[in-house]
């Protein structure tokens, strides 16, 4: 019996040896990001998100805006011509969980900061018709009606530090006063302005 047939033969064998070659397979794809800087440290001024961008974020998690939208630019000329540089991993070191996003039924926001006034997003997300006039993109009134909740914020921000988010006491303390009196509209649109402003936006 050649030794092909004694290995394919034999169950015990055959589940050992496909463990051994996909773990190589799958060590050499990823030990050697370990030691990659591009892979490990944030990029050059890297913040966690204010007390005001993080609700936002939430925001944007409840209303499932990532259903629609993505946040990674691919390294292909077609996205970088259209959305700017292309993502790279160390800004979404404290994205957590990370909101890239598989459809894009809307345009991508990975660099979406900057690139409108706050006036503009307010328009847009209370009736996306008002500046688009052939959007798709559902309307989200409520958001600048309703006042944000302050009273879980410093328990996010804590477990976010015990994660490793950089965050001072100050900061964590703060916060809820930050929040005092905003609407979440205003969340909403701090968050969309910190997107990808670190890396210049070459259009
Ligand atoms: C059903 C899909 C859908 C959902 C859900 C959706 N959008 Fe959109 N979005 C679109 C489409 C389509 C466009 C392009 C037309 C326009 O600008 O309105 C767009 C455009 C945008 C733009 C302008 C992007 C650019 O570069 O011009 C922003 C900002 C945006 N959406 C934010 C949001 C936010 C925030 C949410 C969640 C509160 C959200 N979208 C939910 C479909 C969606």
């Amino acid at each position: 019996m050649s030794l092909q047939q004694k290995v394919e033969q034999n169950v015990g064998w055959l589940i050992v040896l496909v463990i051994l070659v996909v773990s190589v397979g799958g060590l050499v794809e990823i030990v050697p990001l370990w030691s990659m800087k591009s892979m490990t440290q944030p990029v050059e001024g890297l913040k966690p998100y204010t007390a005001l961008q993080l609700t936002g974020r939430d925001l944007y998690i409840r209303e499932s805006c990532v259903s629609c939208h993505s946040q990674m630019i691919r390294p292909f000329r077609a996205e970088t011509e259209r959305y700017g540089h292309y993502s790279v991993a160390g800004e979404f070191v404290y994205d957590r969980p990370f909101l890239w996003g598989s459809k894009r039924t809307g345009p991508d926001l990975a660099r979406v900061g900057g690139r409108y006034s706050d006036d503009w997003h307010r328009v847009h997300l209370i009736n996306p018709r008002d500046v688009v006039p052939e959007s798709i993109m559902p309307a989200y009134p409520w958001l600048e009606e309703n006042l944000i909740d302050p009273s879980d914020i410093k328990a996010k921000m804590r477990a976010l530090k015990n994660m490793g988010h950089p965050y001072t006491e100050e900061e964590i303390n703060n916060a809820p006063a930050e929040l005092e009196g905003k609407t979440e509209m205003d969340a909403m649109i701090a968050y969309m302005q910190s997107l990808g402003v670190l890396i210049k936006n070459k259009r």
